[in-house]
């Protein structure tokens, strides 16, 4: 071998010797730093929590970034590359009902490794009176009303990111599902009340509105009442006894109850539901006489009784058949509010379309609820990300709803309720009532629990 192979040779057995193998067989540098993995934060207070963190072998010490954006773009002050040596660093002088990201480096003399992943953690306690929070601004208008959103049990615990941004951003809360009969009923006269408990102590020990929702919708019914052998007057007495059970067990706790959902078809008749069939078109005047009088007999004497439906703006043959049960109702002093769903879409109904629906129940002194908002920006299923156009579009019309909602004279003004917290926990991409054709943003909260334009707008519409 000539000098320059021998050289040559040495550099490459050198290099082979300098180095580690991973387990692909493929050399790596022998002091490569790994990326850290951050863990869960720990003793989350309404100031402070610890962050923690997996040990990188080789690591000398850590960097840990805390920010209130999940992008890093600023840094709480003391928290930017704050170096430290443990596996945790306990991280003070926080706000109340924040959302808080860190993230963490190894380090090892000059080297620094790759960021590791974010975890995001929300301090507990009640933030300060902030106006961008949407019952604030609400409460603070001249006649305030409340501002809703529909929930879920689990939800509910103390902490939770919903929980943070329910104390501070609701006044009002429905269930999503969970005070409908199907879950509630299990049998003639037995009843599972945990989870619908649960939803209306948190509302109760929380000084936060509840609006029940629903005693009578032909979606919600279980199964042992849809397999029902008796007679119809034994099912009408099923269904007598099971409104007058649930609106005693709540009495005094809520503060409204859709006693019955969606009873008019799209064609502007009445729905033909077990309910029609087996109880006659007089069913809808017995559901509420028997809500009034469970009521009354519990002393409950405020209780305000909705009937809810939805696209009654564009659809004018049910508008028509919605009053002429509002007014039948009324006239037996029967009912007292009317739920406008408000499942809309960016383009649809139009401002016109809404004020003129609204404004008949305001001609009849009824309590007006947007009661299940949230709007849909890929209905057609034309865009597979959530573009600026649609986001800007979406903001325009929650705003819209928003201020034609805050016109109205304060004795209709009751409450205005989005469909839910987060886009990706909306009902609308799964429904296969709906069927809607992919996916879609019609919330105020991103999957990270980001406001959104929409939020936005929804605050501009209570200037
Ligand atoms: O969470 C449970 C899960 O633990 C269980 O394994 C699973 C299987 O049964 O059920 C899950 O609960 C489902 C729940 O949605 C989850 O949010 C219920 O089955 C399902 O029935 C329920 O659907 C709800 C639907 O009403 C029927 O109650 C939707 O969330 C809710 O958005 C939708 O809301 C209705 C309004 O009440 C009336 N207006 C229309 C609106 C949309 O359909």
């Amino acid at each position: 071998m000539n000098y320059k192979q021998i050289v040559t040779a040495f550099f490459l057995v050198f290099s082979l010797l300098s180095c580690s193998k991973d387990d692909g067989n493929t050399p790596v540098p022998l002091n490569a730093l790994a990326t850290p993995f951050a863990s869960t934060a720990s003793n989350v207070t309404n100031t402070s929590f610890q962050a923690n963190w997996v040990l990188v072998p080789g690591a000398e010490s850590y960097l840990i970034d805390v920010s209130t954006d999940n992008s890093f773009s600023t840094f709480v002050t003391g928290y930017d590359a704050l170096s430290n040596s443990g596996s945790t660093v306990a991280i003070s002088g926080l706000s109340p009902a924040m959302a808080y990201y860190y993230r963490i480096r190894a380090k090892r003399g000059v080297e620094v490794s790759n960021n590791s992943n974010v975890i995001t953690v929300k301090t507990t306690g009640v933030a300060a009176e902030d106006p961008t929070f949407l019952k604030v601004k609400a409460n603070a208008l001249a006649n305030p009303f409340f501002v809703g959103v529909a929930v879920k049990a689990q939800q509910l615990n103390t902490g939770s990111a919903y929980d943070v941004v329910l104390k501070n951003e609701f006044s009002s809360i429905t269930a999503e599902y969970e005070m409908k009969m199907d879950p509630i009923s299990t049998g003639s006269g037995t009843y599972n009340w945990v989870a619908a408990d649960k939803i209306v102590k948190y509302g109760n020990d929380n000084g936060i509105n509840v609006h029940a929702h629903v005693l009578v919708w032909h979606n919600a019914v279980p199964n042992w009442l849809k397999d029902f052998s008796g007679t119809d007057a034994e099912f009408a007495l099923e269904v007598k006894k099971y409104i007058t059970a649930v609106v005693t067990h709540f009495a005094g706790k809520v503060k409204s109850w859709d006693v019955v959902n969606e009873a008019v078809d799209d064609n502007g008749n009445m729905r033909n539901t077990v309910f029609l069939t087996k109880m006659g078109p007089n069913y809808i005047k017995d559901c509420y006489q028997w809500a009034r009088d469970a009521a009354n007999a519990a002393g409950d004497t405020n209780l305000l009784l909705f009937y809810n439906d939805y696209a009654t703006s564009t659809n004018i043959n049910k508008q028509n058949k919605v009053f002429a049960i509002v007014d039948d109702l009324k006239a037996s002093n029967l009912i007292d509010g009317l739920g406008f769903q408000m499942h809309n879409t960016y383009l649809s109904p139009a401002k016109t379309q809404m004020e003129a629906d609204i404004n008949r129940a305001v001609a009849k002194g009824l309590k007006i609820h947007v009661s299940e908002l949230d709007i849909q920006v890929n209905q057609n299923n034309d865009i597979t990300t959530f573009t600026n156009e649609r986001k800007l579009a979406q903001k325009d019309k929650y705003k819209e709803i928003v201020k034609i909602y805050n016109a109205l004279p304060a004795a209709n003004k009751y409450a205005l309720t989005v469909w839910g917290f987060k886009d990706n926990e909306s009902w609308i991409p799964y429904s296969t009532d709906l069927n809607h054709p992919g996916n879609d943003w019609p919330l105020l909260y991103d999957n990270n629990f980001e406001i959104k334009s929409a939020h936005t707008g929804f605050l501009e519409g209570l200037d």
